[in-house]
């Protein structure tokens, strides 16, 4: 009766439906009825070396981090530990060891403004995740001509004496481009700001295609930054796993105690955690291991090609440069790609666009019936 039917969708799709499927559900079932405050050390034993193996591969043996419901509580997150970062530096005699200390300044703390200077492209999230910690977001637009190319010189210029920190992603939606991180990062560490990388499309797919040799000379994205602190990586994208689950990475103990300190005890949103999502985590990364990833993000990059390559001969179609991940924007500056029927039935929206439609089985259309501008992906405003 409640069966959902053929959908499409952005996520590889390509361990679904086989012996893999099964195990993860197993594995998730198994756990289902965890809780982290009282189960075994089993689930905190899987939770961490799902952490450890993945802070490996974003080059850093000694992340901390934690498995969490989504990307926007990765980012949310993210952002708590950056106003963390910002407490320790305003009341540095407070006992930071103790967070409801300083959950104790914050009314002192928030008579003052603070801001996060990010990309404008930056997913909802931080946006939503600012909105909620009373951050003021300032977005930085794209060089002129173009959509997604950040010029890092205009972050500095956004800079104000009350930002705390950045953001940039390494994986946009729906663009798959990546920000200038590594300068991004040199810009944090010499003005003692706290840097957060939104990896949650892109931190299951990019590190693979790095092994692979399939992107070779991509500029570092991850922990290689020095002024990286934290990264979010969704589990349930490119992660492959059941939702709900994303994970985030801090680079060290005093990063992830930042997050602690504003959202005590773990620096997750939500306190009670399944447990569930932590072994289909562990299942899934250790039943495909690396090289089933690598197999899979290459399978990934494939079917784009075959996809970027045949929507190219179509006339009047034309697909957007610039995406180093599963990601394809296709636009039409003739058609009115919002009316077409291939766009899964999801019609007009009020701002005349398309939303992100997908195809089965792996690539994302976002289509636009014009050449995107920099407004297509501002944040949805009341005239929306
Ligand atoms: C770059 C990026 N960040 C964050 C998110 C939020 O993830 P979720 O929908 O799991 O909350 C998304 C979701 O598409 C995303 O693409």
């Amino acid at each position: 009766m409640f069966d959902e039917g053929p959908h499409l969708t952005s996520s590889p799709t390509l361990p679904w439906g086989d012996s893999v499927r099964e195990l993860v559900s197993e594995a998730k079932k198994r756990f289902e009825w965890g809780q982290i405050w009282h189960s075994g050390k089993g689930a905190r034993q899987m939770e961490r070396q799902v952490i450890s193996m993945m802070g490996e591969l974003f080059h850093n043996d000694g992340a901390l981090g934690f498995i969490c419901y989504g990307g926007s509580e990765s980012d949310i997150c993210a952002l708590a530990a950056a106003k963390g970062k910002a407490f320790v530096k305003r009341f540095p005699d407070a006992d930071h060891s103790d967070p409801y200390v300083l959950i104790g300044l914050v009314p002192e703390f928030e008579k003052k403004s603070h801001s996060i200077v990010m990309p404008l492209h930056s997913h909802y999230s931080l946006y939503k995740g600012c909105a909620l910690m009373g951050l003021e977001p300032i977005p930085v637009f794209p060089k002129e001509g173009t959509v997604h190319e950040i010029d890092p010189a205009d972050i500095r210029a956004a800079i104000r004496e009350d930002t705390i920190g950045l953001v940039g992603t390494a994986g946009t939606w729906p663009f798959g481009s990546i920000d200038p991180i590594e300068e991004m990062g040199r810009i944090a560490e010499e003005k003692d700001l706290y840097f957060h990388v939104d990896a949650c499309f892109g931190g299951f797919i990019l590190p693979f295609l790095e092994r692979s040799g399939y992107h070779q000379n991509l500029a570092a994205w991850d922990f290689r930054v020095p002024g990286v602190s934290s990264i979010s990586a969704d589990l349930h994208k490119n992660g492959m796993v059941p939702p709900p689950a994303s994970s985030l990475y801090f680079r060290d103990r005093k990063t992830i105690d930042y997050a602690r300190m504003i959202s005590p005890p773990f620096g997750t949103l939500s306190g009670t955690r399944s447990t569930g999502p932590m072994a289909a985590a562990w299942t899934m990364l250790n039943a495909l291991g690396i090289d089933g990833y690598i197999a899979v993000a290459e399978h990934c990059m494939r079917l784009r090609e075959e996809l970027i390559e045949a929507v190219s001969k179509i006339p009047n179609l034309k697909v957007l440069g610039g995406g180093m991940i599963n990601l394809t924007v296709i636009y039409s500056e003739e058609i009115d790609l919002n009316r077409s029927a291939w766009l899964g039935g999801r019609g007009l929206d009020a701002c005349g666009r398309s939303e992100s439609t997908t195809v089965e089985p792996l690539c994302l259309h976002h289509a636009t019936e014009r050449r995107p501008d920099p407004g297509l992906c501002r944040f949805p405003g009341p005239d929306c």
